[in-house]
């Protein structure tokens, strides 16, 4: 299936230049999310995932369908500020502006192999702080996996000893 056909492309957002990559209208057709999961899912299942873990908020509605359909456990990486128990911290560039991202400190145990799941592969700075986020608390990152990946803007130069799966790919 050509998953492009279902993301929406829109020019200029959220600011001029930023060609934006709309997956709520794949997700508005329940077939082809189902389907854009069950393919995500093949590509990863040889990896002996215990935990994928998903950044806020792009990152929920591919990585928690993901771990349920692979039968693992789901833990959210969310902006600084918003989880309640103890946490680790790091900063990170975006595409387009500055974040920081923060995990619940138990979230991982030590030796877990985790698969980081996103909608969206750019220029891999949220991945990159992730993978950072998830070694500090002593996990494996077994691989990564999006939706999308915008090859110009080189996010795998950022992923260099991870394997990286995607569905679709932008020039
Ligand atoms: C978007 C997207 C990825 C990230 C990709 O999330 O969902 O997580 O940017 O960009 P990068 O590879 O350059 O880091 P965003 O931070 O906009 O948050 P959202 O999912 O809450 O919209």
């Amino acid at each position: 299936m050509d998953f492009k056909e279902y993301i929406r492309v829109i020019p200029d957002f959220p600011q001029e230049g930023i060609s934006f990559k709309d997956i709520t209208t794949l997700m508005q057709n329940g077939p082809v999310y189902q389907q854009s999961i069950n393919e995500l899912k093949k590509m990863v299942e040889h990896l002996q995932i215990d935990v994928i873990a998903g950044p806020e908020a792009r990152g929920f509605v591919v990585g928690a369908p993901l771990a349920y359909a692979l039968g693992v456990a789901f833990v959210p990486i969310r902006k600084a500020g918003k989880l309640p128990y103890k946490t680790i911290q790091a900063d990170y560039a975006l595409e387009y502006g500055q974040d920081s991202l923060a995990m619940h400190a138990d979230a991982i145990t030590e030796g877990q192999n985790v698969l980081i799941a996103d909608d969206l592969l750019a220029t891999g700075g949220t991945i990159a702080t992730s993978i950072n986020l998830i070694r500090q608390l002593g996990g494996n990152v077994v691989g990564t996996a999006f939706m999308i990946e915008l090859q110009d803007l080189n996010g795998r130069e950022k992923l260099p000893d991870v394997d990286v799966f995607t569905l679709t790919q932008y020039p």
